[in-house]
């Protein structure tokens, strides 16, 4: 008797005392909630705001205006994958039509072969169109995309060729790190459609980006040009990041969030290291701040002043995200960790636009192109798309 009792009241104290770690969560998922319930409607705002300008979509702010895009624009994807998501997530009649209208402005960009963008464009849109309706439509877009994609696949240098040689990119055959996420479209199709060039492609550039593109500490170059009759490197340099030698953040996050994407369709073991040394490189950087929202370059010479770079806070969150799933203790905590720390600043005001503010946008402070001087501290589309996707994983991990 005297045991129960004992059991009773232990219990009871317990319950009262409640457990910190479990209402911590509790609370970051009704914040990432009450986030996402904004984000539908500041998303239905801005399909809106642009909805009687045919085929343009946003892009970021300019000159205090909202910037817009044509469907050749990197990022013409992101919105309506944004738009994907959340109608996902609230089941919102109108914003699937509002993701289908949007989707339907980046169709003529499946015949895409001038660059690496088609994957981006195609797949952030047509791709979660397909996940989250089964629109068998969309299949056959994604299929030419992908078909397109390869186009620029040279055998020599065993990658996809990402820019062409323009002024601003002039480099003889360039691949850049951004490039590994165009690798997802591939890995999905040759899954979706039975085509095993698709993955022999997708394998093939990741495992010559995994030699060519990383340093000894695990941080990546931007930019390696390739030698097109002897298939090796040429130069290893930057563009968008403080220096050749630098970090670029958004690089490093795109580095991250690929291979981590590489291991999910292939349980390949080397894509899971080379994704838990880009996260052993970023979480154990001395520049990283305390909220986990990286400076634009970890090597940018006036950190702490430099300005933050909410897209690739947020991509890094997403990809930390899948990739706890594919690690033990005690590495998938700290990896929950940090993501949840990116996910509290995000959606904290310090991040986080209010109700009709930033032209619509979701978040603030994401850096485009510093060494252009272009998108300096501005919304970002895609900053606004993988927080989203960091918000939905995030619900659906802790559920
Ligand atoms: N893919 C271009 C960028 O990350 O800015």
């Amino acid at each position: 008797m005297k045991k129960i009792v004992f059991l009773m009241m232990a219990a009871l104290l317990v319950g009262a005392c409640g457990n910190p770690e479990r209402e911590r969560r509790e609370a970051l998922r009704a914040r990432a909630q009450q986030t996402l319930d904004f984000a539908v409607e500041q998303g239905r705002r801005m399909a809106e705001s642009l909805i009687d300008r045919p085929g343009r979509l946003p892009k970021s702010i300019r000159d205090g205006k909202l910037e817009e895009t044509s469907s050749a624009g990197w990022v013409s994807g992101f919105f309506p994958g944004e738009l994907w998501y959340l109608y996902e997530y609230s089941s919102d009649e109108e914003l699937r039509r509002y993701a289908e209208e949007y989707t339907s402005r980046v169709e003529d960009q499946q015949y895409t072969t001038d660059n690496h963008d088609v994957g981006f464009m195609i797949f952030c849109s047509f791709g979660n169109g397909w996940r989250v309706t089964g629109n068998e439509a969309y299949l056959d877009v994604i299929r030419t995309a992908s078909n397109s994609l390869c186009t620029r696949f040279n055998p020599v240098t065993r990658t996809i060729r990402s820019w062409d040689t323009h002024s601003w990119s002039p480099w003889n055959y360039a691949v850049i790190i951004d490039n590994m996420m165009n690798l997802e479209m591939l890995m999905w199709s040759a899954d979706r459609f039975g085509e095993e060039r698709f993955r022999e492609i997708a394998v093939s550039h990741a495992d010559a980006t995994m030699k060519n593109h990383f340093r000894p500490d695990f941080s990546s170059y931007h930019v390696v040009s390739y030698d097109t009759v002897t298939g090796g490197v040429e130069v290893r340099q930057t563009s968008q990041g403080y220096s050749d030698e630098s970090a670029w953040a958004r690089g490093q996050a795109w580095g991250l969030y690929g291979y981590t994407m590489m291991y999910r369709f292939t349980h390949d073991a080397r894509y899971l290291e080379q994704a838990k040394h880009i996260a052993r490189f970023l979480l154990d950087h001395k520049n990283l701040p305390e909220d986990k929202i990286p400076y634009w370059d970890f090597d940018a010479p006036d950190i702490p002043d430099a300005l933050r770079d909410v897209s690739a806070g947020a991509i890094i969150c997403s990809a930390l995200l899948e990739l706890s799933d594919y690690v033990q203790e005690p590495l998938r905590d700290e990896y929950m960790a940090v993501a949840e720390r990116q996910i509290e600043a995000l959606c904290s005001p310090d991040y986080l636009a209010g109700e009709g503010e930033n032209c619509n946008f979701l978040l603030k402070h994401g850096v485009g192109n510093h060494p252009k001087g272009t998108e300096i501290d501005v919304p970002l589309s895609y900053a606004d798309y993988y927080f989203v996707e960091a918000l939905m994983r995030y619900l659906e991990k802790t559920k």
